[in-house]
């Protein structure tokens, strides 16, 4: 079976990390490219976690591009003052989720040799899908801001598009910011392009990702493999349940978390971990004060609109979760 091209597009972030872990991990994979967009954190701290953690499981092969540093049209910080007043109520633990460093829980060795490659990351996909002789899937992991701009730079490579298998948006209520979930939220304008693109939409919202939960149970696992990529990858899965349950107090996970972004990587690795989903029309709010970069799904197609996008309800937990463990013993 010849392998799937892919290109990873992320702002790590712990559960970013256990994705590229997935995705260069994995055989079924070939990941052509790694690019880096603000979201987690700036620009500069995403990119050194991504370039530290491929250097550290063998992945220098992989090219790494930076993209952008804010979204396409809302200025840099337009999630603090919002993310600012919600957190207000709800981080009781500082720096949020992912900590300062954006990787809090491990400590990469200094001096990483990787360094991103000498274009921006709209240029280096564009070059991928250009160069590949298959059809290329593309995993986005953070705000849509670098796929968007491909796509409006490069209409004429959308053809070369396989897929979007996409971690973002919510169909549901679940945070305090209803019906959206941080990617879609910090660039709707982004998210709202790749939705009206017409490229085949895979989305792993919130509706999965808080189904899909690890406990101490598969960090024990991964850490009972001796190589220093399980070591890495238990300690940094650890460190995020503690923050993250710590900043989400309100949601009420004590000893389980989730893993978003690995959902997105680990449908394209195996489809039939997928074991609900619907095809629905989806289109993205952008107008609002409240709901900016909600996905508002037509459950009713109300709208006799064609469906664009398909929406992800429940994996296989127990073989995503082999799926992880497997991937983090076959690293360096
Ligand atoms: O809402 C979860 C998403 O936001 C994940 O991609 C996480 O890494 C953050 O980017
Ligand atoms: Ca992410």
């Amino acid at each position: 079976m010849s392998k799937i091209p892919v290109i990873v597009d992320c702002d790590p972030g712990h559960d970013d990390m256990m994705a590229l872990v997935i995705a260069c991990c994995s055989p079924e994979l070939d990941v052509k490219l790694v690019t880096t967009v603000a979201g987690n954190k700036p620009l500069e701290l995403v990119t050194r976690n991504a370039l530290n953690v491929m250097h550290y499981i063998g992945a220098d092969h992989i090219p790494l591009a930076e993209g952008c540093d804010r979204p396409i049209v809302r200025p840099k910080d337009h999630v603090i003052p919002k993310l600012a007043e919600f957190r207000r109520h709800t981080d009781s633990i500082e720096n949020g989720a992912h900590g300062a460093s954006g990787l809090d829980g491990f400590t990469f060795p200094e001096n990483n040799p990787k360094k991103p490659i000498g274009i921006r990351a709209v240029e280096a996909m564009a070059n991928v899908l250009r160069e590949s002789e298959q059809k290329v899937t593309i995993i986005p992991l953070g705000p849509l801001t670098n796929v968007a701009l491909l796509l409006r730079c490069y209409p004429h490579l959308i053809s070369k598009i396989e897929k979007i298998s996409l971690m973002g948006g919510s169909s549901e209520f679940v945070f305090t910011r209803p019906f959206m979930e941080f990617n879609t939220f910090v660039d709707p304008e982004a998210t709202k392009i790749v939705f009206e693109s017409g490229v085949p939409i895979i989305m792993y919202g919130y509706d999965v990702t808080y189904t899909v939960l690890y406990d101490q149970s598969v960090i024990d696992r991964i850490a009972s493999h001796d190589n220093q990529t399980s070591y890495m990858v238990s300690q940094l899965l650890k460190a995020f349940m503690y923050r993250h349950n710590g900043a989400f107090k309100w949601l009420g996970l004590t000893d389980t978390c989730p893993i978003h972004d690995a959902c997105a990587v680990a449908g394209v690795v195996d489809p039939s971990l997928i074991t609900q989903s619907r095809y629905l029309h989806v289109d993205i709010e952008t107008g609002g004060d409240f709901l900016n970069g909600a996905t508002v799904c037509d459950y009713a197609n109300t709208t006799h609109l064609k469906p664009n996008v398909q929406v992800v309800y429940r994996m296989d937990n127990e073989r995503f979760f082999d799926l992880m463990e497997r991937c983090s013993a076959g690293g360096k």
